[in-house]
C-alpha cells in the first residue's frame, strides 16, 4: 500500500494509473476502521483497478466539539487492516491539506430538505461540513465511483445531492451494512460502549426488526410509541427519532403503503454515544 499525504503526489501517481486507462474507487472514511469499512473495500476492489482509501477526521462535520474531541484515532491498527486487505493506496491528508483556505464554507450547498431533516434536525451543519470534504476529497482524488455504506443512508442522499450540484462525475455505490451476529450494525463509535452497552445497543436492530415485522399491522404512530418502549426498557436513554419515512424523500408518512418506497430510520444515545441505524422496508 502506497501512503500519500500531499494531494500533488497522490494526483500525480492518479493520473499516470488514468492516463492507462484504470478505474479508480474510492473510500472515505474517519478512520478507525472496522468490518464495515474493510467490507466497502472489498466492494471497491471487485469494481475497480485501483482502491483509494482516505482517512481524514473532519473537523467541519461535527457540530458537537465534545464528539470531536472523544472521536477515536487508532491509525497504526488502520494501516495494519487496510494493507492485510490488500488496499493499493491510503489518503492521509493533513487539515491545512485539505482545508488551505480555512475551514470556513464560502458559500453553503443548497441541499434543501434532506439536510433539515432527521440527522439535520439533531445535527445542524453536519451535512454541509460533509459535503464540504466530500467535495473536495471528490476534486482531489477524481474517482469513477465513490463507496458509501448504507448504515449513513441520509448521507448517501446527501453526497448523492452534492455530486448533483457540484457536477462530480463519480457514481455511488451502496454497500450493505455489515453487522455483527447479534444484529449491532459496526460503526467506530462502537469502540466507545462497554460490553454491556454493547448488549443493550442490539436493541437499535431488534426494534428495526420489530416495525419490518409489524408495518403492515399497526399503525406508524403505534410503532413509534412501541419502538421507544423497548429502547428506553433496553437502557437507552434518549432517543432522538424513530423516523418511518419515505425512502426516495424521506419525508414523513401518515401510514404505510406498499407501493410506496418506505425506510425506518433510528438515532438514539446509549450512555454518552449516540448510536444511528436504518432498514427499508
Ligand atoms: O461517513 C464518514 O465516515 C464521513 O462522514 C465521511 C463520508 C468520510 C466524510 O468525512
Amino acid at each position: 500500500m502506497i501512503v500519500f499525504k500531499q494531494i500533488a503526489h497522490l494526483q500525480k501517481h492518479l493520473q499516470s494509473a488514468k492516463k492507462d486507462g484504470r478505474s479508480i474507487g474510492f473510500v472515505p472514511t474517519m478512520g478507525a476502521l472496522h468490518q464495515g469499512h474493510l467490507s466497502l473495500i472489498k466492494l471497491a476492489q471487485s469494481n475497480s483497478d485501483i482502491v483509494v482509501c482516505s482517512i481524514f477526521v473532519n473537523p467541519t462535520q461535527f457540530n458537537d466539539n465534545k464528539d470531536f474531541d472523544k472521536y477515536p484515532i487508532t491509525i497504526e491498527e488502520d494501516i495494519l487492516l487496510l494493507e492485510r486487505q490488500n488496499t493499493d493506496i491510503l489518503f492521509l491528508p493533513s487539515v491545512s491539506e485539505i482545508y488551505p483556505q480555512g475551514k470556513k464554507l464560502s458559500k453553503p450547498y443548497e441541499l434543501g430538505l434532506i439536510e433539515t431533516v432527521l440527522e439535520g434536525a439533531f445535527r445542524p451543519g453536519h451535512f454541509q461540513g460533509v459535503s464540504q470534504v466530500v467535495d473536495r476529497l471528490l476534486q482531489i482524488v477524481m474517482p469513477d465511483n465513490l463507496f458509501l455504506g448504507q448504515k449513513d443512508y441520509q448521507q448517501i442522499m446527501v453526497i448523492q445531492k452534492m455530486i448533483e450540484l457540484k457536477k462530480h462525475r463519480t457514481k455511488i455505490i451502496i454497500g450493505n451494512t455489515l453487522r455483527e451476529n447479534t444484529g449491532l450494525a459496526n460503526s467506530s463509535r462502537n469502540l466507545r460502549l462497554t460490553e454491556s452497552e454493547k448488549e443493550s445497543a442490539i436493541a437499535i436492530y431488534q426494534s428495526l426488526c420489530f416495525i419490518q415485522e409489524n408495518i403492515a399491522k399497526k399503525s406508524i404512530s403505534e410503532l413509534q410509541q412501541e419502538v421507544a418502549e423497548i429502547l428506553h426498557n433496553s437502557g437507552f436513554r434518549h432517543i432522538d427519532y424513530i423516523a418511518i419515512v419515505n425512502a426516495k424523500t424521506l419525508a414523513p408518512l401518515n401510514n404505510y403503503s406498499p407501493s410506496v418506497p418506505t425506510i425506518a430510520l433510528i438515532a438514539a444515545f446509549i450512555g454518552e454515544v449516540r448510536l444511528i441505524d436504518n432498514m427499508i422496508l
